[in-house]
């Protein structure tokens, strides 16, 4: 780069940082004057409605989504009420006019109606240890420009529980985007950020560690589900549209645009009966909980069901491993660091007459083996082919292999005197990381060698079969 582009390139992001240090937060009111369409379906998801000031009567949301509140905690009126916390998709908790959070055993947390837990709305507690009422210290992750204070304020609307200040309640357009005035007086010379900050509010505590209360993983934590499953290097974005909601399944998850079988087009589901169920249903059980669960009785023991969907993705079908470690505090990972849901999530909570070595047994059914794991994330350096795992292996094993560019691949089995067993493989593949799952089923024990052969690498390792 020649000395003077470096020099405009300082320039350049020193008035760039310049804007955006001068800018102030002006409201989704003034988004919307320009931006309409996206403010309307932006308006139908959870993001905005993450706080609603009350004024003597119950919060109100756009019609097609949440059913809301409608009524106060029995030993109150909408009147001793300042503001509703959620509402929106699980749960609402309440503050007292002087911005306080109300906690208690009973009558303090209001949960919606959950269809497919088959459960009615209905009063629970809330945090009864810090009963009778708890300082707001939330707004973080459910304001727009929080600004922590404490006790000593400055507090928002002058109410002394709301420990901090806020630019707009809820999350909104600048709750993402950060402060934007320079960008509603002048569109198009700047520009508000677009990069994608989910993780600074789906997330808890330690992010290496996924945490567990009473046999579900806790609630906002997708960032670190997403960091133990095999879509680690994935934003969120790659399957939510940040405008729309997901819950009220108005197109949030990007369904048509991006299924899980955009990326995994070979994989089916071979069994007819399950023909049409989601990928995720299998693949994103709700192993989490924000608001409710109820426990499945299924033959030989039972499972819990809690309101959220996991984003761990992987099925670990070993009967011996599980979920949670034995102190119940955290989600199990193996040494890479991979976290798996457990058969009684995925199939035993439909499956209730059946047993998990049933299930362990069924898994194979499901897609069949040789099912090919394509990667468009990551593209490797090199060509690479890696040691099965596991290994020695019996019936099932896994090859990984990397390209580094689109290529005809050949994956062989040949047997220790070099007579060809299996061709796995004998087609275009993309660049990326890619592994296919085999059976030994079929074939006697003992040391098989495996080829795979591109138009510029071939390489061979062996491995162990054994009955
Ligand atoms: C006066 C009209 C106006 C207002 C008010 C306005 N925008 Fe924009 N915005 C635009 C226009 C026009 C563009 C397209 C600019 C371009 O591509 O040159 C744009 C583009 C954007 C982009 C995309 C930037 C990019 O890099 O592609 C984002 C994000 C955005 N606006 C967010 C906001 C937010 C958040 C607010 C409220 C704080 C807001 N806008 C208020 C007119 C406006
Ligand atoms: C400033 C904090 C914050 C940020 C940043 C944030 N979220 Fe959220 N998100 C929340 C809170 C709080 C809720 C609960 C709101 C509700 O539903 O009442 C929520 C709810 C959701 C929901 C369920 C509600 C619905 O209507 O579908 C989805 C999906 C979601 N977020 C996805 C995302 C994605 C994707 C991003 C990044 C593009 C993101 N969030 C960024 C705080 C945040
Ligand atoms: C939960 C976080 C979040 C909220 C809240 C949010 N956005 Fe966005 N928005 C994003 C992300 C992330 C992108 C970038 C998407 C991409 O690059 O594909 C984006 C992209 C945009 C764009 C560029 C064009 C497009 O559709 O991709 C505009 C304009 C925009 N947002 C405006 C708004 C306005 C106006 C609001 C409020 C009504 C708003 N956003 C609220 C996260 C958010
Ligand atoms: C680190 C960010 C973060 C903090 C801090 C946080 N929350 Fe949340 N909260 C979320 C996210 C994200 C969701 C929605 C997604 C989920 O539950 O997995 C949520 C959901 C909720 C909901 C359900 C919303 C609805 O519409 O159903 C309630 C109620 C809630 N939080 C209350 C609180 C309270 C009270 C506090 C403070 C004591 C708090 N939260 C602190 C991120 C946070
Ligand atoms: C009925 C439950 C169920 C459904 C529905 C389901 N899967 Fe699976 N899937 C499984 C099980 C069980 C495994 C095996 C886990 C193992 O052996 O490691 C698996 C394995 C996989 C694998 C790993 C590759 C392999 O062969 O080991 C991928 C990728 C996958 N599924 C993607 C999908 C996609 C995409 C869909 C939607 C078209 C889908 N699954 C639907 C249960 C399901
Ligand atoms: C590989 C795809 C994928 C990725 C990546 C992904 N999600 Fe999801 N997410 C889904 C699907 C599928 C659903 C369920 C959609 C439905 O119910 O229709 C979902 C649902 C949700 C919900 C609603 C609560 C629930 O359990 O239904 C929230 C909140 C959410 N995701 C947040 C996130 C955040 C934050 C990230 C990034 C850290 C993320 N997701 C990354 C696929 C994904
Ligand atoms: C959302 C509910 C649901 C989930 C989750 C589910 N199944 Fe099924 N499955 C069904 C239904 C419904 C049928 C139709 C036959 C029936 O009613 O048993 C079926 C049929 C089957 C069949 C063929 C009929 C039989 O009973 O032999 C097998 C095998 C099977 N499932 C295995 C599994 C396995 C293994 C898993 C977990 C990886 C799983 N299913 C997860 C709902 C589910
Ligand atoms: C953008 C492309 C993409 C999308 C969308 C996607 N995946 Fe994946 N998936 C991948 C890639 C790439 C890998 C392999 C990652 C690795 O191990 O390097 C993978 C790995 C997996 C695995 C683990 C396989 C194993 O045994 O290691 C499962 C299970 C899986 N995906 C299920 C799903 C489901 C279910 C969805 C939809 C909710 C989905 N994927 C959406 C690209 C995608």
């Amino acid at each position: 780069m020649s000395r003077c582009l470096r020099f405009g390139l300082f320039l350049l992001i020193l008035l760039f940082w310049g804007s955006l240090m001068a800018q102030d937060y002006v409201g989704s009111q003034t988004c919307k004057t320009c931006h309409s369409a996206i403010y309307d379906t932006f308006i139908k998801t959870g993001h905005p409605h993450k706080i609603t000031k009350i004024d003597g009567a119950p919060p109100v949301f756009p019609e097609g989504t949440s059913p809301g509140v409608p009524n106060p905690p029995s030993d109150m009126t909408w009147d001793s009420i300042s503001y509703v916390i959620g509402g929106f998709g699980w749960k609402a908790r309440f503050m007292d006019k002087e911005g306080y959070i109300l906690t208690g055993d009973s009558i303090r947390q209001y949960n919606l109606a959950n269809p497919d837990l088959g459960l009615e709305a209905g009063w629970t507690g809330y945090d009864a240890s810090e009963a009778p009422r708890k300082p707001y210290t939330c707004g973080s992750c459910h304001t727009t420009g929080w600004v922590a204070t404490g006790e000593a304020g400055p507090h928002q609307d002058d109410l002394p529980g709301i420990y901090g200040t806020w630019a707009e309640p809820g999350v909104t357009c600048e709750g993402c985007h950060g402060p934007s005035s320079d960008h509603a007086s002048n569109p198009t010379s700047v520009k508000p950020s677009k990069e994608e900050n989910c993780s600074s509010c789906h997330i808890r505590g330690d992010v290496n560690q996924i945490d567990v209360s009473k046999g579900l993983i806790k609630h906002h934590e997708q960032y670190e589900e997403l960091l133990a499953s095999p879509h680690k290097s994935f934003t969120c974005g790659t399957c939510h549209e940040p405008h729309l909601s997901t819950i009220y399944d108005l197109g949030g998850y990007k369904g048509d645009e991006n299924t899980c079988q955009v990326c995994h087009s070979k994989v089916e589901i071979k069994v007819t009966e399950m023909a049409d169920l989601e990928c995720h249903t299998c693949h994103m059980p709700k192993a989490s909980k924000s608001a409710v669960k109820i426990s499945i009785d299924y033959k030989g023991g039972s499972v819990l069901k809690g309101d959220l969907h996991t984003h761990i993705f992987r099925i670990n079908p070993d009967t011996t491993w599980k979920l949670i470690t034995d102190d119940g505090k955290f989600v199990r990972v193996d040494d890479d660091g991979k976290a798996y849901v457990t058969l009684d999530f995925t199939c035993l909570t439909c499956h209730t007459d059946e047993t998990m070595t049933w299930a362990a047994s069924n898994v194979e059914a499901i897609h069949g083996t040789g099912t090919a794991i394509p990667s468009t994330a990551v593209v490797p350096k090199k060509f690479e082919l890696e040691q099965n795992y596991p290994n020695p292996f019996n019936p099932t094993t896994t090859i990984g292999f990397a390209l580094p560019k689109a290529s005809q691949v050949k994956l062989r089995i040949y047997s220790i005197t070099g007579q060809l067993v299996s061709e796995l493989l004998n087609q275009k593949m993309p660049a990326g990381k890619h592994s296919i799952k085999i059976s030994g089923e079929g074939l006697s024990s003992g040391v098989y060698i495996y080829t795979l052969q591109t138009e510029n690498f071939t390489a061979s390792k062996k491995m162990i079969l054994t009955k």
